[in-house]
């Protein structure tokens, strides 16, 4: 029989514990700093912020965090995700490659967000809270937090970056039929808003502009907790469900991966995706290469400096260490709006301030010349972050074909792009800038 088109999983092989690359790291990541002693934060400070379960994964180094049984019950409603040969671009791009992708567009919200918006709901109403506050770039998350707050009865509000506000009116729609509420991000509505607002009021937002408000909406409410899509340790931890279940799947087809791509910017999708391979790479039992792919524009990993930084601008979050482009940077308004951020994942800057992981970056009119290729021959429409892994992918399939070598090519398609059809449409009317 040939090898079949997708590798599919059960729903009883969905994973019922998160993996924890913490233990495996040979030099992990330097605490959070609280930004004015620059002390090292105790979970006291992050408790009006998060619930105690989450503070406890986010310094946890146990191997293996349990996933509560209403998440399971809930991922079952997309999970196990397809694992997909890409055999029409290989033979498109006549590369002697395997490509395969893990598809995480499949979830109720259209990305892999809600595999930790999901049990961020779900610990929050465990703990009594009754609202949540977030911020949104792409929509993404904010879709994707506004699913899970609607399943376990909580009010959600999301503050969302202004050009995305504009751009993407669909995903604000979607947001609020779960039952949540948008605002555009610099908002008049807290004071970092109107901080920003009073400097530049025509300001085109950012996710670290809007990161201080949803901080500030919720630090002053005591029935109020935040959310965060990306960056933090235990939104990585969450994220493994998709790294576990690819392990499974490459076993299943006895393949090795020599190469795994995913986008990057807070590092949740790169991070859950990666790191159960990674480990095996960090113990000397595998050589994989691990390449992260970020825009020019926000080029975190390629450009930026690893120091201690604010996690937002107006300086709410705690001193990360991390890659940075400095906590003001504001990034010209890309379509790829999930990935405008000044900051990156603390574990995924010191894999890759290691040498443990490869970083590239691309102006988006080559993100999309492989956003297209990928579309016209593999029939998904992917969204413009992971387009940037497609981009990669693509690179390293020709390289293969110089080169005369059949490597196993794996990426995360993190999600697809039904909401991001003006970035196409000014692809394909050619006004489509690199800026
Ligand atoms: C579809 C999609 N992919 C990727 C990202 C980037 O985030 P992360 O690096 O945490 O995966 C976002 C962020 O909003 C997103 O919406």
């Amino acid at each position: 029989m040939a090898e079949p088109r997708k590798v599919l999983l059960s729903e009883d092989e969905i994973p019922s514990a998160w993996f924890n690359v913490m233990p495996a790291l040979p030099n992990p990541p330097g605490p959070y700093l609280h930004p004015g002693t620059r002390e090292p934060v105790t979970p006291d400070l992050l408790a009006p912020l998060f619930p105690m379960a989450l503070i406890q994964q986010e310094v946890s180094t146990d191997q293996w965090v349990d996933i509560p049984g209403p998440v399971i019950d809930t991922y079952r409603l997309w999970r196990p995700t397809p694992l997909i040969r890409a055999l029409d671009l290989e033979r498109a791009l006549g590369t002697p490659a395997r490509i395969y992708y893990k598809y995480e567009g499949g979830s109720p919200a259209g990305s892999h967000k809600p595999n930790t918006a999901v049990a961020q709901a779900y610990y929050n109403a465990a703990e009594g809270i009754r609202r949540l506050t977030t911020e949104t770039g792409a929509g993404q998350w904010g879709s994707a937090l506004a699913f899970a707050s609607a399943r376990f009865g909580l009010e959600c509000r999301v503050f969302m970056v202004r050009t995305s506000y504009d751009s993407k009116p669909y995903r604000r729609s979607m947001m609020e039929t779960w039952g949540a509420s948008v605002v555009a991000s610099p908002s008049g509505e807290t004071g970092a808003g109107r901080a920003v607002l009073a400097d530049q009021p025509d300001s085109p937002g950012s996710l670290g502009i809007a990161i201080s408000e949803a901080v500030e909406a919720a630090a002053g409410a005591e029935d109020t907790h935040y959310t965060l899509g990306s960056v933090l340790n235990h939104v990585l931890l969450h994220q493994t469900v998709i790294g576990l279940e690819l392990k499974e799947q490459l076993a299943k087809i006895g393949a090795e991966p020599d190469v795994l791509v995913a986008c990057v910017v807070g590092g949740s999708n790169f991070g859950g995706f990666t790191f159960p391979l990674l480990a095996d790479k960090l113990a000397g039992r595998s050589q994989v290469r691990v390449i992260a792919a970020e825009p020019t524009a926000a080029p975190t990993l390629t450009k930026g400096r690893y120091d201690y930084d604010l996690g937002d601008q107006a300086g709410m979050t705690p001193l990360l260490p991390m890659f940075t482009l400095g906590s003001d940077f504001v990034p010209a308004p890309i379509h790829a709006g999930g990935l405008r951020y000044h900051g990156d994942s603390p574990i995924v800057s010191v894999l890759a301030r290691d040498g443990h992981i490869e970083a590239v970056a691309y102006p988006q009119s080559k993100v999309f010349d492989a956003a297209v290729q990928f579309t016209r021959t593999e029939g998904i429409l992917p969204a413009p972050e992971p387009a940037h892994a497609i981009r990669t992918v693509i690179d390293e399939a020709l390289r293969c074909k110089e080169e005369g070598k059949a490597e196993t090519i794996v990426f995360n398609l993190c999600g697809h792009g039904h909401f991001d059809l003006k970035a196409y449409e000014d692809y394909l009317s050619g006004t489509l800038l690199d800026v």
